[in-house]
């Protein structure tokens, strides 16, 4: 194979900086495990976020907050088995970043060398910017994420839109541009109305990745179980699901216990043979113990 080939198809931090300079829109996904990163990467997704919703939608979490380090790093390395091209991103889990840089960046470091991951992602705005900077300063690329920020759940009190009133959205655009000053790659817009979206993704350099913030980001985010429906959860009003998979799979497993039960499943041709000779002999050695 060419090697500059496959360098110019594995997607990297400069190349999504590049796709906002070329009008590209990129496209993000979570995945969680190996065979969900495999076929986000097989479907040509570009960025691969091993997102803290992780904790919610495969660990049965209520909320993000519990999620630890371990946990992620767990998954993290059965997502980094399954990617090839796209650009893998850990999300640094609640309580791993707030008691100080050293915490964070080696949290980072560990997420980078032992589970592979190529750029974190942290919650907040401003309020990040000095730690933004440590992080960048160590050689760790960072992703921001702003808007609805789900591990700031009991200071919110719940998962509502952000960004409504005038003063929300000028905080907004504050924390956009101080995450963008200290180093952000890419900055996740989540929640916020399409408008404030739009003005954001105009008035900054680095790329802006919505979900839930309308069409005019550079690009888009979801997670993969409301994608494909198989999440429990009543979808959130931006969510599109491609698919049905919580009923397919429960179609599946019900036809399999009927199966089982009535003795359809499995069937001959789904049984291993032994050959005909053997089996006889095997017989006759056999039938006169059972019989006794
Ligand atoms: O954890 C996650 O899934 C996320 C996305 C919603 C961006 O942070």
């Amino acid at each position: 194979m060419d090697p500059k080939a496959s360098a110019v198809s594995k997607v990297t931090v400069p190349a999504v900086l590049e796709r906002k300079l070329r009008g590209e829109k990129i496209t993000a996904l979570t995945a969680y495990d190996y065979p969900t990163a495999r076929l986000v990467d097989e479907a040509g997704i570009d960025v691969l976020l091993v997102g803290d919703s992780l904790a919610q939608v495969v660990l049965g979490y209520d909320s993000t907050v519990p999620l630890s380090s371990e946990e992620m790093l767990h998954h993290l390395r059965a997502a980094r088995r399954g990617v090839k091209r796209a650009l893998l991103v850990a999300d640094l889990p609640y309580g791993s970043y707030h008691t100080g840089a050293k915490e964070a960046i080696e949290t980072s470091l560990r997420f980078i060398k032992e589970g592979g991951a190529e750029a974190v992602k942290i919650e907040g705005g401003k309020s990040r910017a000095r730690l933004v900077r440590r992080l960048v300063d160590a050689e760790i690329p960072v992703m921001g994420h702003i808007g609805l920020t789900p591990q700031s759940i009991h200071r919110l009190g719940g998962y509502s839109v952000q960004g409504r009133s005038l003063e929300a959205a000028n905080g907004l655009l504050a924390d956009a541009q101080a995450l963008e000053d200290a180093g952000v790659f890419a900055i996740v817009l989540e929640a916020i109305p399409r408008e404030l979206a739009t003005t954001l993704t105009r008035r900054l350099r680095i790329p802006t990745i919505g979900i839930g913030a309308g069409p005019d980001c550079d690009g888009q985010v979801l997670v993969f179980h409301d994608l494909v429906g198989l999440s429990f959860e009543r979808p959130a009003k931006f969510v599109r699901p491609y698919a049905n998979l919580q009923q397919t799979l429960l179609d599946a497993l019900t036809r399999f216990k009927g199966d089982v039960s009535e003795g359809r499943y499995p069937s001959d041709r789904e049984s291993y043979h032994g050959s005909p000779t053997l089996l006889d002999q095997f017989e006759k050695e056999v039938s006169p113990r059972t019989r006794s």
